[in-house]
């Protein structure tokens, strides 16, 4: 058995932080496992990722944008996520195809059922088993960013570094439609889903998403000490 895992959420709300410690504790656990975010991830991804959150690219068409997130997309299931799955692995993705109905279809009003032809084509279909929501407004996950990026102290110490790209400099509107949309796409997939409260600290939240995925591990065959 293998077990596919994404993060979703609005801004700021604590998506890279948990699939960092999620990865570091299966990894010392020693399941197999990696970790992988989007757009990137591969050589490939990283490059069209480079293009896509470019600040200056403010010219970009939302079909070109939708484009270039589901050729990355393409690349990183073929390259990484389906091969390791076949192995029996365990993927954790920092954002996945929910993103793009959240950003592309509620946010920018592409049409949805258009999006989900494009998402299957660069995907094959493949679906994650589960999907972890950090569940924050629009509003508190940009001042985290905000707060990072004027070198003021974070909220919490233990984090990754932050960015600050095109997509998290649309206008306050643009990312309560992105809220919402997240919230449609978890009430038409409950089982999928399952949401966290990302104003719980660090440790909390990490400690009830491994809670989440305990029961999969059973199936996961753990890497061979070496002699
Ligand atoms: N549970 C938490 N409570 C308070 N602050 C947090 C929490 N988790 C992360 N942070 C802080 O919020 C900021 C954003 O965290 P992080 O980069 O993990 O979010 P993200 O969802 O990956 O953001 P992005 O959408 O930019 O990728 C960081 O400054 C981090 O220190
Ligand atoms: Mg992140």
């Amino acid at each position: 058995m293998s077990l596919f895992l994404t993060f979703e959420g609005p801004e700021g709300s604590g998506k890279s932080t948990q699939a960092r410690l999620l990865y570091e504790s299966l990894h010392a656990r020693r399941f197999p496992v990696v970790l992988v975010r989007e757009p990137g991830g591969t050589r490939i991804g990283d490059l069209i990722r480079r293009i896509v959150l470019d600040l200056q690219h403010t010219e970009m068409a939302p079909t070109t944008e939708t484009l270039l997130f589901s050729a990355a997309r393409a690349q990183l299931v073929s390259e990484v996520i389906r091969p390791y799955l076949e192995q029996g692995g365990i993927v954790l993705c920092d954002r996945y195809a929910d993103s793009t109905y959240a950003y592309q279809g509620y946010g920018l009003g592409r049409d949805l059922a258009e999006l989900r032809v494009i998402t299957n084509a660069a995907t094959g279909g493949l679906r994650p088993d589960i999907t972890v929501y950090l569940d924050l407004s629009a509003e508190e996950g940009l001042e985290r960013k905000r707060r990072k990026r004027q070198g003021l102290p974070p909220v919490e110490q233990r984090a990754v570094p932050v960015e600050w790209n095109r997509l998290d400099a649309r206008e306050l509107a643009y990312h309560e439609r992105v809220e919402s949309g997240y919230r449609e796409l978890i009430s038409a997939d409950p089982a999928r889903w399952h949401v966290f409260d990302a104003r719980l600290s660090i440790e909390s939240l990490a400690a009830q998403i491994e809670a989440v995925v305990e029961p999969y591990l059973a199936t996961i065959r753990t890497l061979e000490a070496t002699p």
